[in-house]
């Protein structure tokens, strides 16, 4: 086996690991998953289920992968439970799946550079004519996925610390800055009560795992992305303080992304009266809604996924009207919020790529370079459908209708709703059962404790002992279950 890289530092591995963690999960599916799950009570579940579940499996993840050094079907091999690897079978499969959509979804985001610096700021009331121009998406896609190879073939270290380390702290400056400005607009209170007052009332199981998906997805678990950077990762540094930065900064900066963004969208609903009464004209279902609640606000209305307006396109449609209310900034600002985007969303395609080069490196011998040019070609095919979702093709577009599900569901949605809201959880759940009860809590421990003075027997060490023996193989189960039930077959358990 070659020898392998390794990050220069422990701020080199947290860099990486939360250029993974952060990218369009944060910034473009937080706000629209808040937007369809209810506002503030997904918020809340979502911080709950990173840190009680995702933050002990994280932590497995990274022992497992320095333990081991080894992708996440070697891993399993290497502990001796060559029976266990499907499930790191199972997270390249997710892997690949998802950095088939992602690729494409990033593909818009850079493309918006360019329709920032033009000006084109009418673009949100057209985005679905911009998402079928595959002529232009197309490009961008490739652009994206060379860029993603050309990394990954220059090794972990080199490429993805250097690109990690500038970009994120500028795309946090921007984003705050987008916070403060979004706050002096009319009519944001609305956003922020939607994105901060909880009402309990509204849990049902869409939300439940709704957020758990979206935490797992963010966090980068459950398909062995962090096996295969722990892998990286040096004896001498501490797995929980690492995990619990990552996190932290992944959390923060989504919650920072809907800081953004809801002030926003209820400014624009705000100021645009007449957007909410064409949309109860022209769509039944959602006149249905608001005549059986006679309490919902505009931005409520607004946002109902019967009304189209909070899902994939959200970010995409809000900004521009956000960046055109600024003059002739708006522009350059624009310009470099959707290019920052795009590097935070390479450094994540970059992990997504990494996990099954490592495993063709590792398992089948193929050199690094072959390894990535032809993995990075096969995603991109497997993408083209999800390209072709946008509207482009009628057939993807309406992909498949679920089970008792009153709207079709086009094929992006499809493969995200199968790889990141299903798949990431159950590798979550496969992972913390195997770590607890084949290859035995003690073990986890004792890697945990490497790197770690004063880890044996504190709190910490305890809370993970139970969370991955008890909480995480229970809940992730549960959970699994309601999503196979509730997303495919319309079975809602929570009513
Ligand atoms: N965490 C990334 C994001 O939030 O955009 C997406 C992702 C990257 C998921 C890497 C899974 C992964 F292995």
């Amino acid at each position: 086996m070659a020898v392998r890289g390794q990050f220069s530092n422990r701020l080199g591995f947290i860099m990486a690991a939360a250029g993974s963690a952060v990218g369009l999960g944060n910034i473009w599916k937080f706000p629209f998953e808040v937007g369809q799950g209810g506002g503030a009570v997904f918020v809340v579940m979502y911080l709950i289920f990173c840190f009680l579940l995702c933050l002990p499996v994280m932590v497995t993840e990274i022992a497992i992968g320095r333990k081991t050094q080894r992708n996440p079907v070697g891993a399993f091999n290497a502990l001796g439970y060559k029976k266990w690897n499907f499930v790191g079978k199972l997270g390249i499969i997710s892997g690949i799946l998802i950095l088939s959509f992602y690729n494409v979804v990033a593909a818009w985001a850079f493309g918006y550079v360019f329709e920032m610096v033009m000006g084109n700021f009418d673009i949100g009331n057209h985005f679905t004519a911009y998402t079928s121009d595959i002529f232009k998406i197309s490009i961008y896609a490739v652009v994206f996925m060379v860029a993603t190879a050309y990394i990954v073939s220059q090794g972990v270290s080199k490429g993805i610390e250097r690109a990690t380390k500038i970009m994120m702290p500028t795309l946090i400056v921007i984003i705050l800055f987008l916070v403060i400005y979004s706050l002096t607009k009319e009519g944001s209170l609305e956003g922020l009560k939607f994105y901060f007052q909880p009402d309990f009332s509204e849990i049902n199981g869409k939300v439940i795992y709704g957020a758990l998906g979206q935490a797992f997805f963010s966090l980068s678990l459950g398909m062995g992305a962090l096996i295969t950077y722990g892998s990286y990762f040096s004896k001498k540094d501490n797995i929980t303080t690492s995990a619990s930065i990552i996190t932290l900064m992944d959390v923060g900066i989504a919650l920072i992304a809907g800081l953004m963004m809801f002030p926003f969208v209820s400014f624009m609903v705000h100021n645009n009266p007449q957007l909410i009464s064409s949309l109860i004209e022209s769509k039944a279902d959602v006149a249905a809604i608001v005549a059986a609640n006679p309490g919902m606000s505009n931005l409520e209305i607004f946002l109902l996924p019967e009304a189209g307006n909070s899902g994939a396109g959200l970010i995409f449609a809000t900004l521009p009207t956000a960046f055109e209310s600024m003059g002739a900034f708006g522009n350059v600002l624009g310009a470099i919020f959707f290019l920052l985007l795009s590097f935070a969303a390479l450094t994540s395609t970059v992990s997504l790529l990494e996990v099954p080069v490592a495993y063709v490196v590792d398992e089948k011998g193929y050199k690094r370079s072959r390894a990535v040019w032809l993995m990075a070609g096969i995603i991109f095919l497997i993408g083209i459908p999800s390209m072709l979702s946008g509207g482009y093709s009628a057939f993807f577009s309406d992909f498949i209708t679920y089970y008792h599900a009153e709207k079709s569901t086009g094929f992006l949605s499809f493969i995200s709703d199968t790889a990141s809201d299903t798949f990431l959880p159950l590798g979550g759940f496969l992972i913390t059962v195997f770590a607890a009860y084949v290859w035995k809590k003690e073990n986890l421990q004792a890697e945990l404790a490497i790197g770690a003075p004063g880890f044996e027997g504190s709190l910490v060490s305890k809370y993970i002992s139970f969370a991955v023996t008890v909480l995480c193989p229970l809940i992730l189960g549960l959970i699994f279950v309601l999503t196979v039930l509730g997303k495919f077959f319309g079975v809602e358990v929570f009513g």
